[in-house]
């Protein structure tokens, strides 16, 4: 497990706009920290600068103490979970939850273990040979999350994974994200436009808009003790939906 630490990062589209300007925030190791904000306020952005996917116009990623700024994604020890999925639909589910591992050269015979492991926490055991085209979208969204989990990573970066899925389904796999990511003491970068599902599930939020970070807090201190206007009636949102 490991902390996160951004240091002024900014990702900038080529002349576009866009993109993340500024942002700096240090997350402890074994927290849930979200990221919300409205729709293209800068969230996947900023998630995908610290998995290494795109790569910071300025600024500095550390994990503990390790600048990882220039190391590509693979030698990060961080997993990602995206929105849709991103399972391969040729594999079945052992081939999409052995993926991880087999990209980083884990001998043949460990894998078997590691795959049922990681099916465990996702209650989806024994369902190995299954074909990922037979499950529903919240089944899906867990073997998305096992093979993130397969890998032991230190860091586990979440884009938005439950908005695809019912409301009732919502609520079950949140609770269950929720109990797993208390029980591996993972650090958690959570995205979301969802306020109620950040303040639910996070230790801290930072609240995003037009690519800059405007308050980072406890769930009560942005509920509280607003830091900006914007934070203000985002929040008020939620509360007039409660
Ligand atoms: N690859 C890209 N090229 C150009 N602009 C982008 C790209 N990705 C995102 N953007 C822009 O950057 C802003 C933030 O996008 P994003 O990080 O996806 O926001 P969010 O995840 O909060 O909805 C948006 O204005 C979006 O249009
Ligand atoms: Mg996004």
């Amino acid at each position: 497990m490991s902390s996160v630490r951004l240091e002024n990062i900014s990702r900038i589209y080529d002349g576009e706009g866009g993109g993340v300007r500024d942002f700096s925030c240090t997350i402890a190791d074994g927290e849930f920290f979200a990221l919300l904000g409205p729709s293209g306020c800068g969230k996947t952005t900023t998630l995908r600068t610290i998995a290494g996917l795109e790569s910071p116009n300025a600024g500095r990623i550390y994990f503990d103490d390790r600048d990882v700024t220039a190391l590509p994604p693979e030698k990060r020890n961080a997993a990602m979970v995206f929105q849709n999925y991103a399972l391969f639909p040729h594999m079945n589910i052992f081939e999409n939850v052995a993926f991880g591992l087999r990209a980083r050269k884990m001998p043949k015979a460990d894998i078997p273990d590691r795959v049922a492991e990681a099916l465990g926490y996702v209650q989806l055991d024994g369902m190995e040979k299954r074909r990922v085209t037979e499950l529903s979208g919240g089944q899906q969204q867990r073997v998305a999350l096992a093979r993130s989990l397969a890998v032991h990573p230190d860091i586990l970066l979440l884009d938005e994974p439950l908005s695809n899925l019912d409301a009732e389904l919502r609520y079950a796999t949140r609770a269950q994200l929720a109990e797993l990511q208390e029980r591996l003491k993972i650090t958690a970068i959570y995205v979301t436009h969802d306020q109620e599902e950040a303040i639910e599930l996070a230790d801290r939020i930072a609240v995003m808009k037009d690519g800059a970070c405007h308050q980072i807090g406890t769930p009560a201190e942005i509920l509280n003790a607003p830091a900006t206007d914007f934070v203000r009636s985002f929040l008020d949102r939620f509360r007039a939906s409660r």
